[in-house]
């Protein structure tokens, strides 16, 4: 039988649009699957949505809309979580939502059971809550008053609450923790015993009262299960845990990992292995805590309005160029620190320099030497075949010296030999570990090995007597195939789509795109016909790119961010201004001779200016909520004079006051730009 394999995502929470650092967890999830896949495993991925909870329901009353309409269109609209991880290539199994029926239902029975085994009992809550991260925190654990996880502001929370004996599993929890490695990186057990092992596990308030957006307990009605026992039970429930959707928890419970992000290991190495405990059901095997990706050295979030669109980049640079990047350069399991830089940087230098490189020459050389059809005979030699064979499962090449001994000219031969036939054995070990990026790191290492076996064999000079040199330089080219190959194989994962294409172009069958055939040095038919194809990975004009994204990023945000103003939202456009644009607009200095406010109106300010004409201009600016008009009298202003004259509210404008804005958490704030009185009225800006 093969042997299965379960793996899940965090469910995510349809409160905002998900950014790249979801992304990430979940593009790296994706890649860990697809990796148990092509070992033929029988796999289930597991992602979903997390859609109850107190912040939930406040959004949808915000916009208007129910909590069940607000969370739909950001799990099935347009661009939202499915249609994202449709167009990350995620090959997920299944998609659990927790406002679907069998979960609802499922919960029930859980919280149910718990409570009829004395592990849930009824108590009054009292201490701190913090809205945004949905947790309950003592007033011991926040940090200097605040949420630790967020630092956000909690309030204080006091309801009759049902709890759990999180307590009584303080023990068996330490013992998981301490003594086996359910939980990685190490780095995360620390982190655990010291901040809530060491503290003492207090009883954990598992409902609330105060709202009314999640499963409600059926044998006391007006309460709700608290959403972090909801959303952790997704992972059996999505396999029929008390339900009859699914039938496949006895074949894939236990999951082999649930991949989260750092701040809410807690929630799955303390929490949700003891309500497992409770429920007498085994636990996962393990619990693997990522880093978090960073924007300007904090956390990625919405409210902080420091996201980046995964929708630009994927469109902008390709999917499998953003998956690469993501797996390639963050050590999994610690933070990294994103910029747009470091994208382009190793699209450039990784996918079209090397790898793109080695496709885009190796496939030209068979064309242009052999007309795209190698001679048979040209694969490996007897010692390249003894030697692949040693070394394949081996993670060395200690083998080559040894063989290297019979023929010394053939040393790049040997060694690029070596390094391909152990390559998928190292990969192996990397990939078992979750340590994707070093997985990578050693498929670049033959990347490059074979780059310098090009320069190292310098085909151009062999080709100038193909009578002479015809054999050698056949073999050539099938060995960097060949080591091309084998790394189109072990990229598979991270780069599904590029990869299949590479395959059409090093001209390999299917059979030979196979785990087990990347151990196998000379799986290539020796007479494969590849051909040039178009650029794997074009190289990206860094200076131009970097440009056109941060006009886009912030033209996504500013339609993104709710507006009462007219959706006059002009696309920005990357090119700059001309002088002769920037001259076309007319500002002025003016004094203000009177200013009234305009009836029935709550903003429009009426003011009379002294803009050096002769005669007084009127300029109407929707200011008042600002400004009392009386405090503005004899104040020296700027105002814009050549704008097309318009009519608000009956009364002509004839141009525009220029005033600072900027948009903060809680809206706008403004100041009218006041100039020095000393400077007087009708002088020209430029
Ligand atoms: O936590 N870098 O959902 P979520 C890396 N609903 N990872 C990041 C990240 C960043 N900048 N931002 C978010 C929840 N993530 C719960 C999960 S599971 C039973 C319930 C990761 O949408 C984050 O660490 O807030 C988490 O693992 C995942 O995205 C979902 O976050
Ligand atoms: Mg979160």
């Amino acid at each position: 039988m093969k042997d299965k394999f379960y793996l899940t995502t965090p469910i995510y929470y349809p409160s905002d649009k998900l950014h790249i650092g979801h992304t990430y967890c979940t593009v790296a999830t994706d890649t860990i699957a697809r990796y148990h896949r092509l070992r033929g495993e029988d796999v289930m991925f597991l992602t979903g949505t997390d859609e109850h909870g107190q912040k939930i329901e406040t959004k949808a009353k915000e916009a208007g809309v129910t909590p069940k309409q607000f969370v739909d269109n950001i799990v099935e609209g347009p661009r939202g979580v499915k249609d994202l991880w449709k167009l990350m290539n995620i090959s997920n199994d299944r998609f659990i939502r927790t406002t679907d029926d069998y979960h609802v239902s499922a919960i029930q029975k859980i919280f149910k059971r718990m409570y009829e085994n004395g592990d849930i009992y009824k108590g009054t809550y009292q201490g701190k809550y913090c809205t945004p991260c949905e947790s309950f925190w003592t007033e011991s654990q926040l940090v200097d008053g605040k949420c630790p996880d967020c630092g956000r502001e909690v309030t204080d929370a006091q309801e009759e609450a049902y709890f759990f004996r999180l307590s009584k599993y303080a023990d068996k929890i330490r013992d998981l923790l301490e003594h086996t490695d359910f939980l990685q990186p190490q780095s995360r057990v620390n982190e655990m015993v010291k901040n809530f092992l060491d503290p003492g596990l207090e009883d954990l308030c598992v409902s609330r009262t105060s709202f009314t957006w999640g499963v409600p307990v059926d044998f006391d009605p007006g309460h709700v299960v608290y959403v972090w026992v909801d959303a952790l039970s997704n992972y059996i429930t999505a396999l029929g845990y008390e339900n009859d959707r699914y039938h496949d928890y006895g074949h894939y419970w236990p999951a082999d990992v649930h991949i989260v992000g750092k701040e809410i290991v807690r929630f799955h190495a303390i929490i949700w292995p003891a309500m497992l405990m409770s429920l007498g059901e085994p636990l996962p095997k393990h619990v693997f805590g990522h880093g978090w990706l960073l924007l300007d050295g904090g956390k990625m979030s919405k409210s902080k309005g420091n996201v980046v669109d995964p929708y630009i980049l994927a469109e902008k640079f390709g999917v499998d160029a953003l998956r690469f990047f993501l797996m390639r350069t963050f050590p999994f399991g610690t933070d990294g620190s994103f910029s747009n830089e470091a994208l382009i940087q190793t699209i450039n230098t990784d996918l079209a320099n090397d790898l793109g490189n080695l496709v885009s020459r190796t496939t030209a050389m068979v064309g242009k030497y052999f007309g795209g059809k190698l001679p048979a005979g040209c694969g490996p030699t007897p010692g390249e075949k003894k030697l692949a064979e040693k070394t394949r499962n081996r993670a060395d090449n200690c083998f080559a010296t040894t063989i290297l001994a019979e023929d010394p000219t053939r040393q790049p031969d040997f060694e690029l030999v070596a390094q391909a036939a152990g390559l998928r054995k190292t990969y192996e070990a990397m990939m078992d570990g979750l340590a994707p990026h070093k997985a990578l790191e050693e498929v670049f290492k033959l990347i490059q090995r074979a780059n310098k076996y090009i320069d190292e064999n310098k085909p151009w000079i062999l080709a100038k007597d193909l009578e002479a040199n015809g054999p050698r330089l056949a073999h050539v080219m099938y060995n960097l195939l060949e080591a091309t190959r084998i790394c189109g194989i072990l990229l598979t994962p991270f780069m599904p789509e590029s990869m299949e294409k590479l395959f059409a172009q090093i001209g390999a069958p299917a059979e030979v795109q196979t785990w087990e055939s990347a151990a196998e040095w000379g799986s290539l038919p020796d007479t494969a016909q590849p051909t040039k194809g178009e650029n794997l990975f074009p190289r990206i004009d860094m200076e131009k790119e970097l440009k056109e994204l941060e006009a886009m990023e912030q033209a996504a945000q500013a339609a993104a961010a709710p507006q009462e103003a007219p959706a006059a939202q002009e696309p920005v456009q990357p090119e700059f201004i001309t002088i002769d644009d920037f001259a076309k607009v007319k500002f002025v200095t003016a004094k203000v001779l009177a200013c009234e406010a305009v009836p029935k109106s709550k903003k429009l300010l009426k003011f009379s200016l002294d803009c050096g004409e002769g005669a007084p201009r009127q300029i109407l600016s929707g200011i008042h909520e600002y400004y009392e008009p009386e405090t503005l009298v004899g104040k020296t202003v700027v105002a814009c004079v050549n704008l097309k004259p318009r009519k608000m509210m009956g009364l002509e404008s004839n141009g525009m006051l220029i005033s600072a804005v900027k948009e903060e958490d809680g809206g706008e704030k403004l100041h009218l730009l006041m100039l020095d009185d000393a400077i007087p009225a009708g002088y020209e800006l430029c």
